[in-house]
């Protein structure tokens, strides 16, 4: 299996001299092509650095982010812009929907800039939205869709454009249970049926243990990581989060 992701060594700064965080602390590793990777630890651990710095929002302050084999630095000005949209797909916690538009129109969005032809980003909007079971929602606008719907939706426009890597920051954070488990269900057939590469950021050990790897973060650092095994239940991968978790310690029992 090919690499996608390849973090080395990741070091990440904030502050000045005398007062200096480190939020990434020498982290490195790396996401193979077609995996579902989780990204777990407690609030400050780094979470979120590490995902802006994976989707060229920000950059290191030493080390190397390698995406399908591009150094990140090396990437400037509309390069970047271009690698962005082609290479990356993002899941955000507020979906981000463009609201004047109806959820065919968003999803076909990230196509047409794209510059494909309206026949062909039609085919492949309704054939993504049939794998997301979404297909009743197409002509509605955001507003008249459930936050389920929406962040399906969303899924759908992040991944209609077959990026290299699909990055999600806690895509359940503001769903009920129900939604939830659509979403992550939905997470997981894009992983399966369109072998999509997913690396999510999440709080909620549900939602983490539709991954197929988890990698726990503390102060900036790779603390620990558990793999499902093949023919593992949910259930018992689930069992085997909680575990990790209460494992980091009662400083890290606010994991958030
Ligand atoms: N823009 C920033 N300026 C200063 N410190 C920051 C900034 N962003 C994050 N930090 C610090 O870096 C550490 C990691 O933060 P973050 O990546 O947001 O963690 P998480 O997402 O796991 O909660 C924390 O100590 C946080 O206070
Ligand atoms: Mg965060």
């Amino acid at each position: 299996m090919s690499v996608i992701l390849d973090v080395q060594n990741a070091e990440k700064y904030y502050g000045n001299k005398g007062n200096l965080t480190a939020a990434l602390n020498d982290l490195s590793f790396s996401v193979s092509e077609g995996e579902f990777v989780g990204i777990m630890g407690a609030s400050g651990s780094g979470k979120t650095t590490l995902l802006n710095c994976v989707s060229t929002i920000d950059s290191l302050s030493a080390g190397r982010v390698l995406i399908g084999g591009k150094n990140l630095s090396e990437l400037k000005g509309r390069e970047l812009d271009r690698f962005r949209s082609e290479v990356l797909g993002f899941i955000f916690q507020d979906f981000n929907l463009l609201d004047t538009m109806t959820a065919r129109e968003n999803i076909a969005l990230a196509l047409s800039v794209r510059g494909e032809k309206a026949g062909s980003a039609e085919k492949k909007v309704e054939e993504i939205a049939g794998i997301l079971g979404i297909t009743d929602v197409l002509d509605k606008f955001p507003v008249e869709m459930s936050g389920g719907q929406k962040q399906r939706v969303a899924c759908a426009r992040a991944v209609v454009t077959d990026p290299k890597l699909v990055l999600a920051d806690e895509p359940t954070g503001a769903l009920d249970s129900k939604s939830s488990k659509a979403l992550m269900e939905s997470l997981c057939k894009l992983n399966t049926e369109r072998n999509s590469t997913i690396l999510m950021v999440t709080h909620d050990t549900f939602s983490a243990s539709y991954a197929s790897r988890i990698l726990f973060i503390r102060d900036g650092k790779l603390f620990t990581e558990i793999v499902r095994e093949e023919g593992e239940i949910r259930k018992d991968f689930f069992k085997r989060i909680v575990d990790v978790t209460s494992l980091l310690g009662g400083e890290l029992d606010e994991i958030i």
